[in-house]
C-alpha cells in the first residue's frame, strides 16, 4: 500500500487527538506516538527530582539525559501505549493532576522542546507513524505527508474531558472536579501552549464540535485515500 508515510494530528488539549490518533494508527498499522506523553514524562521525573520547573536550562539538561522510551502497549489495562523511564513503567504516573497541572509550563522552555523535538523527529524515522501534539505538523515533521489539525470549542472540549473524568473516577467521587474547573484548567493549558501550537500553513483544519469520533475518522480517512 502507498500513502503518506507520515501523519501529523495537532490541536489544542481535548479537540479528541489520542483517540483519533490511536484509532487512525490502529485502522492503517501504523506506529501510534503520542509526544504530549514525552512532555509528561519528563514533567513527572522533574516533580520526582525536584528539578524547578521554571528553570529551562536545568531541564533541558534533565530532558537530555532522562531516557523515556514510548513503545506498544506491554500491559492489557486499558492504555494506549508504555511509556518507560529509564526501565521503569510509569504510563499511569504521567496523567496524574500534578503532572496535569506542571506540563504546560515544563514544556515551554526552548531547552526543553529542542531535546525532545530531536528525539521526536528520530522516532518518526521508525516507518509509517500517526504523531500527535502541538507543533508536529509545522515544526517536528514539516515534511509529514498529511497534516491534520482537530479544533473544537471549549466548550465541547471541557465536555468530553469532563465525561472522561466521570468515566473514570466516578460521578460521586470527592476526587471529581467541577465542569467550570475543567474548562479554567483546559484554559489555562491553551494560553500557555498558545506559542507552540500553531496549524502548519498546509494542515487541514477539521472543527470536530459536531462530530463523533467515527465521523472524525471517515474525514481523515478520505485525506489519507487522496494522498496514497
Ligand atoms: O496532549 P497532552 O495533554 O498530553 O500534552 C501535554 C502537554 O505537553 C501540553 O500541555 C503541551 C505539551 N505538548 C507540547 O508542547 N507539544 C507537543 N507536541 C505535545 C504536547
Amino acid at each position: 500500500m502507498r500513502g503518506p508515510q507520515r501523519i501529523a494530528i495537532d490541536g489544542p488539549a481535548g479537540a479528541g487527538k489520542s483517540t483519533i490518533g490511536e484509532q487512525l494508527a490502529r485502522k492503517l498499522g501504523y506506529l501510534y506516538i503520542d509526544t504530549g506523553a514525552m512532555y509528561r514524562a519528563l514533567t513527572w521525573l522533574a516533580l520526582q527530582e525536584q528539578v524547578d520547573i521554571n528553570d529551562g536550562p536545568a531541564l533541558g539538561r534533565l530532558a537530555l539525559s532522562s531516557e523515556i522510551v514510548i513503545s506498544r502497549p506491554q500491559v492489557a489495562d486499558g492504555r494506549q501505549y508504555t511509556v518507560t523511564l529509564g526501565g521503569r513503567d510509569i504510563t499511569w504516573d504521567i496523567r496524574s493532576a500534578p503532572v496535569t497541572r506542571a506540563v504546560s509550563p515544563v514544556s515551554i522552555h526552548p531547552d526543553v522542546r529542542t531535546v525532545i523535538r530531536a528525539r521526536q523527529r528520530a522516532m518518526a524515522q521508525r516507518g509509517r507513524v500517526v504523531m500527535v501534539g502541538r507543533d508536529i505538523g509545522a515544526v517536528v515533521l514539516p515534511d509529514a505527508e498529511l497534516k491534520i489539525y482537530l479544533i473544537a470549542s471549549l466548550e465541547e472540549r471541557a465536555r468530553r474531558r469532563y465525561a472522561e473524568l466521570v468515566a473514570q473516577l466516578g460521578e460521586h467521587n470527592p476526587a471529581l472536579p467541577s465542569m467550570q474547573q475543567v474548562m479554567s484548567d483546559i484554559q489555562r493549558r491553551d494560553s500557555i501552549d498558545h506559542d507552540n501550537m500553531q496549524p502548519a500553513a498546509d494542515a487541514i483544519i477539521v472543527d470536530t464540535d459536531n462530530l463523533n469520533i467515527a465521523q472524525v475518522l471517515e474525514i481523515i480517512c478520505r485525506y489519507v485515500e487522496d494522498k496514497s
